[in-house]
């Protein structure tokens, strides 16, 4: 790519991209801001980079304290990495190190979803459930424990909603139980999972899982790297799902892209076990040399800036309710098995036949293929073989809303011209 506006994005060559999916769910207050820009500008002017050992900096602190306003309960101490991963990374091992100080020794084991992605290094990988990503890296340190994921469309029980008594939830706590209960440190979920297919639980899904860590003394973190600053209608996922965790981890949409930046925000509780002279050793020694850079940490205020002062998050779930309309218009075309996501976080699973939700013939990677004509015409989603997601940047107009949504209808439509002639030749042969 070349050079970015806006929604779009234009490459070397001159040809201009609908950015449908905010580069990787990262452009939140979109390309091009001029706010962002010049507050970053600004910055390099006065300081690029302090001493982390001794010093903190202006922006930094200024960054924590916005955060702490904006997070949802008590989540007002905040710490900064490079990215997701360490933020997850971090948020993992601020459970470890917590439980050893308030006398819970034992408890080391993260519980996390099949099919979540919690990022790419060794810890954040061995929480992740995301089979293709994984297995050629193992083995992985002891203690993670996988849950399968609330996948309601095809439900890992063979379950309906909400007869199931809300079963993946609940599940939980017989695996806490034998895996004994003061040996498990945290329970890692994003509350909806992009790698599985825009997994949006049911309502009352994270209220049990937050029963469930109050009861068993389990830190509940939120990895809300993807939904995170507004992402799903509200400034956090927490507050749209209406449970408040112990750690919410942050990357990709807190500085929308223009500096690289993570953090994680957590509880009094846990910041309490952490306070004490230096003699005590309590403190969390975990840092990066980029954490806290006052450059990322100047972006990331004039871009939290943006997205509260333009409500980007009521604009997220306007836009979010356009497109599922547009997707439920095309019903007739007998592929769309379900539409799920919150805010402007959208995905849409692709089926063969409605009733049987038998999905297309594998070889075909119909999903894939809807994604790359959708690319060749100008538009960049995120896809996969059976689904595809939409999450452009929260600033998107209704008139550009319209372009993404007609040219992805022009490209599943051509798409199955395709499916279809597969069929006709599987039935003649
Ligand atoms: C939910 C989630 N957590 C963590 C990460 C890791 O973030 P990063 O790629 O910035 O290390 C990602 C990246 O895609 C993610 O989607």
């Amino acid at each position: 790519m070349k050079s970015a506006k806006g929604v779009w994005y234009e490459d070397v060559s001159g040809k201009r991209y609908l950015d449908g999916i905010s580069g990787i769910f990262v452009a939140n207050a979109g390309h091009g801001n001029s706010r962002i820009i010049q507050a970053m500008k600004e910055q390099l002017d006065q300081l690029a980079f302090n001493p982390p050992l001794q010093s903190t900096n202006l922006r930094a602190l200024q960054l924590a304290e916005l955060i702490a306003s904006l997070t949802p309960g008590d989540l007002r101490t905040v710490k900064f990495f490079s990215g997701g991963s360490e933020a997850t990374e971090g948020a993992m091992k601020l459970a470890r190190q917590y439980h050893k100080q308030t006398g819970n020794h034992r408890k080391y084991k993260v519980i996390s979803l099949y099919d979540g992605y919690h990022g790419a290094t060794m810890g954040a990988l061995g929480a992740s459930g995301v089979t293709k990503r994984k297995t050629v890296f193992e083995p992985f340190g002891p203690g993670y424990i996988h849950v399968l994921p609330p996948t309601c469309y095809r439900c890992p029980y063979g379950l309906d909603y909400p007869d199931c008594d809300v079963l993946c939830a609940t599940i939980v706590e017989q695996i806490v139980r034998k895996e004994d209960p003061s040996t498990v440190s945290a329970l890692i979920v994003e509350p909806i999972s992009n790698t599985g297919g825009i997994v949006t639980p049911p309502d009352s899904y994270f209220r049990i899982l937050r029963e469930i860590c109050d009861k068993f003394g389990i830190l509940l973190i939120f990895d809300e790297v993807i939904t995170g600053f507004g992402r799903t209608g509200e400034m956090f996922a927490a507050q749209t799902f209406g449970t408040t965790p112990d750690i919410i981890c942050m990357g990709k949409g807190m500085s929308s892209g223009y500096a690289p930046i993570g953090g994680i925000a957590f509880s009094d509780e846990i910041a309490g076990a952490f306070l004490g002279s230096e003699e005590e050793q309590i403190q969390f020694n975990h840092g990066h040399t980029f954490g806290g850079n006052p450059l990322s940490c100047a972006a990331a205020i004039a871009n939290i800036g943006e997205i509260r002062d333009r409500d980007l998050p009521h604009k997220a779930r306007e836009s979010g309710a356009r497109v599922i309309k547009r997707l439920e218009e095309l019903d007739d075309l007998g592929v769309i098995g379900d539409i799920r996501g919150k805010g402007l976080m959208i995905g849409s699973e692709f089926v063969r036949d409605r009733k049987t939700k038998e999905q297309f013939e594998e070889r075909l990677r119909f999903g894939v293929r809807v994604g790359k004509t959708a690319l060749e015409k100008g538009l960049i989603l995120r896809y996969d073989p059976n689904w595809i997601a939409f999450a452009p940047p929260l600033i998107i107009e209704n008139d550009e809303i319209d372009t993404m949504m007609n040219t992805f209808s022009e490209s599943l439509q051509q798409v199955l011209v395709i499916a279809n002639s597969w069929k006709t030749r599987a039935s003649n042969n």
